[in-house]
């Protein structure tokens, strides 16, 4: 857990990131409704989408506090048609015991700085209606409610709304 005396980094992932990066998105598949899938992912899979992004160009970042990998932020396309590509859907996950502690604010400016040089015009986030850490987080970085999807989606039983936001890159101060 990251305390005053940690030294926190933010860099792009290499390959060897990627068990890390696993077990954090694992985490969220079991235990959130961040990701809205009931299974697990393997280290191929995310080799595979480490592959897709980078031959893309699209950024992957990670969070290290102490030399442990505590996070990770990256986007891909917003949707597949042409007329998208200047805009792109991203995701932000933090480590369950380094939340509350700063790290997705540092990842996400860290973004937001690799979508100006994109050049990247849009960025959505697309999230769980009652996600407030998220919310909260994005509102802090300039991000605008643009609506909410109501019981769009399912998992632990229930019905999830969706709540997207945008910022337009540049405009975020
Ligand atoms: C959402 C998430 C990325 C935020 O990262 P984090 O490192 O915990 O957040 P930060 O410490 O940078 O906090 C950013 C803001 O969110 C707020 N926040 C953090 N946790 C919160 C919580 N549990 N409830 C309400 N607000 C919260 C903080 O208060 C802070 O705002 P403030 O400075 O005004 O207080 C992290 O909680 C996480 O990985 N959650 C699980 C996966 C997930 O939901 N990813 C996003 C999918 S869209």
């Amino acid at each position: 857990m990251p305390n005053a005396q940690s030294a926190t980094t933010v860099r792009d992932a290499t390959e060897a990131d990627l068990a890390d990066i696993m077990d954090i998105y694992n985490d969220a598949v079991l235990n959130t409704t961040a990701i809205w899938n009931d299974n697990v992912v393997d280290l191929a899979n995310r080799q595979d989408w480490f592959a897709a992004r980078m031959a893309r160009g699209f950024p992957i970042l990670v969070a290290e506090v102490d030399g442990r990998l505590s996070g990770y932020a990256s986007y891909g396309d917003w949707r597949a048609f042409e007329g998208f590509r200047h805009t792109v859907e991203h995701s932000v996950y933090v480590h369950k015991n380094a939340r509350g502690h700063g790290l997705g604010g540092l990842l996400m400016q860290a973004l937001i700085e690799r979508a100006e040089a994109g050049p990247i015009h849009v960025m959505v986030a697309c999230i769980e209606a009652k996600n407030e850490a998220s919310i909260r987080l994005h509102e802090k970085l300039g991000f605008r409610t643009t609506g909410t999807f109501l019981e769009v989606g399912t998992k632990f039983g229930r019905w999830l709304d969706l709540t997207c936001m945008e910022l337009r890159v540049g405009e975020n101060g």
